[in-house]
C-alpha cells in the first residue's frame, strides 16, 4: 500500500483563498484586519519565517507591519513595543517572533500581548481557553494539523491518537484538539520507555520532536494517518521531517510530506486567526 499524501500547499491556497474573501468583506465594512510581526535579533531562520508572514498577509489582502529591532534591545522596550500594539486599532494579531534573546523573558514578553489579539495562541489565556473548550486562539501549527485532518473527512471519534513530543507550541495543545474531538490520546515523549509499542497501537500518529526519523514504518499500523511536523535537515542538507517518509508512506493509509505539509498550514492559520481576531472587534 502507498498513503495518499495531504498536501499542505494544495490545503493553504484553498484557505488562503476563503481567508482573502473574508478580509474584502471586513474590508467592505471599514476594517482591514492587521498582523504585526515583531522581530528582535538577526537569528537567519526567524528571518526568513518572519518574511514569509509578512508576504502571506499581503498575498490575502491583510494589513502587516514587521517591527525588527537590534538583538541588544531590552526587555523594557519590547514590553513597551507590545503594549503599544495591544492599544493600536489597526492591528488585530500581535506575533513576536521566537526565540528571543537570552536576556529577554520570553514569557513575560507573551504574557503582555493582550488575549485578543493573541494570534499565535501562546497566551496562558488562549491555553486555558483550549483546555476549557472556550473561544479563543489556537496555536497554529497544531491548528492547521486538525485542517488536515478534517480535510481527509478523517473522523476523531473513537480513534486512538499517539501525539510525539510535548512542547506547549505543538505537542500539548495538540493532544487537547484531539481529545476535543473524543480521541483517546496518548502523549509520548523522551522518557515514554517503548515508543513503537505505543505507535503501533495509533490510529492516528503526530510526530512533533524535531529529530529525524523517530518515527519509522516498523512502528505504525497499517492504515495509520501520519502528520509530520519536524523541520529538520538530512545528511545532504535537505529539509526533512521527523519521519521516514519513503518507509511510512508505505504503511500509513494517509501522511503528510516535508516539505509542503504542516509547514504552510501553520502559516495558514496564523493568516485564519488574524483574520478571526479582526472579525471579533466587529461583533462586540
Ligand atoms: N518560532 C518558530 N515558530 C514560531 C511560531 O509559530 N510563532 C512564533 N512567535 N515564533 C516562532
Amino acid at each position: 500500500m502507498t498513503a495518499q499524501l495531504i498536501d499542505g500547499n494544495q490545503l493553504s491556497k484553498q484557505l488562503r483563498t476563503e481567508v482573502a474573501l473574508r478580509a474584502q468583506a471586513l474590508k467592505a465594512k471599514g476594517v482591514t484586519p492587521g498582523l504585526a510581526v515583531v522581530l528582535v535579533g538577526d537569528n537567519p531562520a526567524s528571518q526568513v519565517y518572519v518574511r514569509n508572514k509578512v508576504k502571506a498577509c499581503e498575498d490575502s489582502g491583510l494589513h502587516s507591519v514587521l517591527e525588527k529591532y537590534e538583538a541588544a534591545m531590552t526587555e523594557s522596550d519590547l514590553l513597551a513595543r507590545v503594549e503599544a500594539l495591544n492599544h493600536d486599532p489597526s492591528i488585530h494579531g500581535i506575533l513576536v517572533q521566537l526565540p528571543l534573546p537570552a536576556h529577554i523573558d520570553a514569557q513575560k514578553v507573551i504574557e503582555a500581548i493582550s488575549p485578543a489579539k493573541d494570534v499565535d495562541g501562546f497566551h496562558i489565556a488562549s491555553a486555558g481557553a483550549l483546555m476549557t473548550g472556550m473561544p479563543g486562539f489556537w496555536p497554529c501549527t497544531p491548528y492547521g494539523c486538525m485542517k488536515m485532518l478534517q480535510s481527509i473527512g478523517y473522523d476523531l471519534r473513537g480513534k486512538h491518537a499517539v501525539v510525539i513530543g510535548r512542547s506547549n507550541i505543538v505537542g500539548k495543545p495538540m493532544a487537547l484538539m484531539l481529545l476535543q474531538q473524543n480521541a483517546t490520546v496518548t502523549i509520548c515523549h523522551s522518557a515514554t520507555p517503548d515508543l513503537k509499542a505505543m505507535t503501533l497501537q495509533a490510529d492516528v500518529i503526530v510526530a512533533a520532536v524535531g529529530k529525524r526519523n523517530v518515527l519509522t514504518a516498523d512502528m505504525v499500523k497499517p492504515g495509520a494517518v501520519v502528520l509530520d511536523v519536524g523541520m529538520n535537515r538530512n545528511d545532504e542538507g535537505k529539509l526533512c521531517g521527523d519521519v521516514d517518509f519513503e518507509g511510512v508512506k508505505q504503511v500509513a493509509s494517509h501522511i503528510t510530506p516535508v516539505p509542503g505539509g504542516v509547514g504552510p498550514m501553520t502559516i495558514t492559520m496564523l493568516l485564519v486567526n488574524t483574520l478571526e481576531a479582526a472579525e471579533r472587534t466587529t461583533k462586540s
